[in-house]
């Protein structure tokens, strides 16, 4: 059977006991697909994965597997986390699941409406706070602490991140062989730090023989890691990285400098930018902080900063339909014509 979810396949990399009950929906094994035209732009041989097609849409899924299952496993009667916006829907998903109530902390205005759908259609408690990511986090960690039947799932949470190491075995299988660069969004930096252990471990068990490159990119406006200072007050338009102060900082740091790699800010416009030559050059819908991988790479190769001819992936983490109000911010808004051929070819310039 295809698709048995992260569990079943790499379980002999994963912290799970033979018995115990998993808790999936045949998350993973996400299509890495070639992307030609952006790949000439930027002088290498691209390839995007594509973790939208994940059953809740992002990559969270990969790690919420995990910790939900240790989650119930351990006796836990709820799961909470603090969001801004995917691992919320990923939580209520896994914890409808799981038979476990789900308790989400999100940002005021600040997540994307498909998301906060997500989180409300599978039955999870969500609560909106006047303040950031960043102060959810803080706080949904103190209700952890004083509740132990409530389980902490943000990436904290160290089966998150086992999980999501899963992402890299999959590339280096799709491929043959590891990438020579990684590209990848960044936010509270478990993501950077789950491919970066991953794929040292699977190079450690003989699996490959090298580790990728990994660039890192934060947008502009919420980017510690490249200035080496928390943001108090971070703003982008990708709001799934709108985040000041990232709790993987130090794994993230370790990443990258033992890879040899970078982290790189892209401002909101060149995020916007990739986020429509992915849609209408490569026919792929990602949300905008999964094209800020794409818009930093463009930006590297423009800056000479890589290797021509090298094999790149750009991890595209959520689907573009989670973010409608974004999608439908700066396009035409379709015309309107009666229910007639001369009328609909006249506006379709397909006229005599
Ligand atoms: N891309 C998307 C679509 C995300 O939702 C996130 C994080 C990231 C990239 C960054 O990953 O945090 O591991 O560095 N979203 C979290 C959330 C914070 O609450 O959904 P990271």
């Amino acid at each position: 059977m295809s698709h048995r979810g992260v569990i079943e396949r790499y379980r002999e990399f994963l912290p799970v006991s033979p018995g115990e009950e998993v808790v999936t929906l045949h998350e993973a094994e996400t299509p890495l697909v070639p992307a030609p035209r952006l790949g000439a732009e930027a002088g290498v041989n691209l390839f995007l994965k594509l973790e939208g097609c994940n059953p809740t849409g992002s990559f969270k899924d990969r790690g919420m597997t995990l910790a939900v299952t240790k989650a119930r496993s351990g006796g836990a009667k709820a799961i909470i986390c603090a969001s801004t916006g995917n691992t919320s829907a990923s939580a209520a998903a896994y914890g409808a699941r799981a038979g476990l109530r789900t308790f989400v902390v999100i940002p005021s205005g600040k997540i994307a409406l498909g998301k906060l759908a997500q989180a409300l259609v599978h039955g999870a408690k969500v609560i909106s706070i006047d303040g950031n990511f960043d102060q959810g986090l803080a706080l949904v960690r103190q209700i952890a602490a004083a509740h132990p039947a409530v389980a902490l799932v943000n990436s904290v949470n160290p089966y998150r991140l086992e999980g999501q190491t899963t992402a890299a075995y999959e590339v280096c299988d799709s491929l043959g062989s590891p990438p020579d660069y990684l590209a990848i969004p960044v936010g509270n930096a478990g993501n950077i730090s789950a491919y970066w252990r991953g794929f040292g471990r699977y190079r450690n068990a003989g699996r490959t023989s090298a580790v990728p490159v990994m660039l890192g990119f934060q947008a502009a406006g919420a980017a510690p890691l490249v200035s080496g200072q928390p943001v108090e007050r971070p703003e982008t338009v990708a709001t799934a990285i709108r985040i000041g102060r990232p709790a993987s900082w130090d794994l993230a740091v370790a990443a990258v400098r033992e890879s040899e790699g970078s982290f790189t800010a892209v401002t909101d416009e060149e995020i916007l930018r990739a986020y429509h030559l992915l849609a209408t050059r490569e026919g792929i819908f990602a949300e905008p902080a999964s094209a800020a991988s794409v818009a930093g790479l463009l930006k590297l190769a423009a800056a000479g900063k890589l290797r021509r001819g090298a094999t790149v992936v750009a991890v595209l983490t959520g689907n573009g339909l989670k973010d409608p109000a974004q999608a439908t911010a700066n396009v035409p808004i379709p015309e309107t014509v009666p229910p007639e051929l001369p009328a609909l070819e006249r506006v379709l310039g397909l006229g005599a």
